[in-house]
């Protein structure tokens, strides 16, 4: 099958015009936002032109369908809070580049998917988990985003679109393209990873409540401050976790919010995200308990209370031999001796198709190995390579 360069970087480009933001070729386009779903209907036309069936189900998940039975490639097309316009959209797009280039070439039938609430606005990889049995409708409608937004309320914003459930019985694999999104192939100069097994995830939000109070008379040693709870939680968690980490578990505090937010106000609550990611589930459980321990801990020792929200997380999955070796070869095909089999300790929806299919991915470079953030890019020399080995994978399966 050959494919299109100039018309793939021409669709790619186009899908980062919703949402363009920020320095560079920045992306805000967050699940059922309104560049979200404009994106959404955009790609389904583009969809339909590739000559396969449109299909969105109740989450936002978007499809594309071949006859069945079929391979079934494609990521998501939502993005972070502040994006980059790959993360993602590479993996759709050079799904539909796929899908149009295999028709063409009489190949073998291909579906595309954009799954929707990757970047987790309101979970894990949310939309994935929906459709892969991991999370049940009910309970994922009841998830809050960090301004209180509940999922069930955002997803009418979807409600034009949707058509019905997709059943994953007619797809015989899932493939993702993906960039890297850190520094492995762009300081090795490899041009493609091909991805032996993904990390798995921990996430749930934490609260200490303490007494909000007046920060000019109130003595600091009758304060009871939730930040200072949540500062001294930090800085004594590396500690606690020395002898069970790695050098590749890595652990986050991405968002913070203190009530009410005011300068001269000691913060009576403070709420926070606990991240932590590993390849040994073991591991995951480990670090589950010292942060509880320290946690509770913290809060005592300063007469606060603390709650733990809902846990959410997904476990390590390792790709298929079958499905992984076709990208290997494809690889070599494409990038003679100039790839390499690496993990991933991105997050990614194929963790869930797991549950359902043979799954595989591979990789291209991130500049800089930088993503999650505006100067997010790649080289498109880079990107088309990558589209070719997924090209090659498909037609040898
Ligand atoms: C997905 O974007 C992740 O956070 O790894
Ligand atoms: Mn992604
Ligand atoms: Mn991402």
């Amino acid at each position: 099958m050959n494919i299109d360069p100039a018309r793939f970087l021409k669709d790619l480009h186009t899908l980062r015009e919703f949402g363009a933001a920020g320095v560079g070729k920045g992306v805000v386009r967050p699940a059922y936002s309104g560049a979200d779903v404009a994106a959404r209907a955009w790609l389904a036309d583009r969809i339909r032109d590739a000559g396969l069936r449109v299909e969105m189900d109740a989450m936002g998940n978007l499809f594309g369908l071949a006859d069945a039975p079929s391979l079934l490639l494609g990521s998501h097309s939502d993005s972070q809070p502040e994006g980059g316009w790959l993360d993602g959209a590479l993996g759709v797009i050079a799904a539909l580049e796929v899908a149009r280039a295999s028709r063409a070439a009489g190949g073998p039938a291909i579906s595309v998917v954009s799954f929707q609430d990757e970047e987790g606005r309101f979970g894990v990889t949310t939309g994935s988990a929906v459709w892969s049995g991991h999370l049940d409708q009910a309970t994922a409608d009841t998830l809050s985003d960090h301004t209180g937004a509940k999922l069930g309320d955002a997803r009418e914003a979807m409600d034009a679109l949707v058509t019905g459930s997709v059943d994953p019985a007619q797809f015989t694999g899932f493939i993702e393209l993906h960039i890297e999104q850190g520094p492995t192939l762009d300081t090795s100069g490899e041009q493609i990873g091909v991805v032996s097994d993904i990390v798995g995830i921990r996430d749930m939000k934490i609260t200490f409540d303490g007494q909000q109070n007046h920060a000019g008379t109130t003595p600091m040693h009758l304060r009871r401050d939730a930040f200072q709870a949540v500062s001294a939680f930090n800085a004594k968690l590396a500690t606690r976790f020395r002898n069970v980490v790695t050098p590749t578990t890595v652990w986050t505090i991405g968002h913070l919010s203190l009530h009410p937010n005011a300068s001269s106000i000691v913060p009576g609550r403070a709420v926070f995200s606990m991240q932590w990611r590993d390849g040994d589930a073991d591991r995951l459980a480990r670090m589950e308990t010292i942060i509880r321990e320290l946690a509770e801990e913290m809060a005592q020792a300063r007469s606060m209370s603390v709650h733990f929200g809902q846990m959410l997380g997904l476990e390590p999955v390792q790709m298929d031999t079958r499905l992984r070796t076709a990208l290997e070869q494809g690889a070599q095909s494409v990038a003679p001796d100039n790839w390499r089999l690496m993990p991933s300790g991105a997050l990614h929806d194929a963790t869930n198709v797991s549950r359902l299919m043979p799954v595989a991915m591979l990789f291209v470079p991130s500049i800089g190995g930088i993503s999650h953030a505006f100067e997010e890019d790649t080289d498109e020399a880079d990107l088309v390579a990558g589209v070719q080995v997924l090209a090659r994978a498909v037609s040898a399966l």
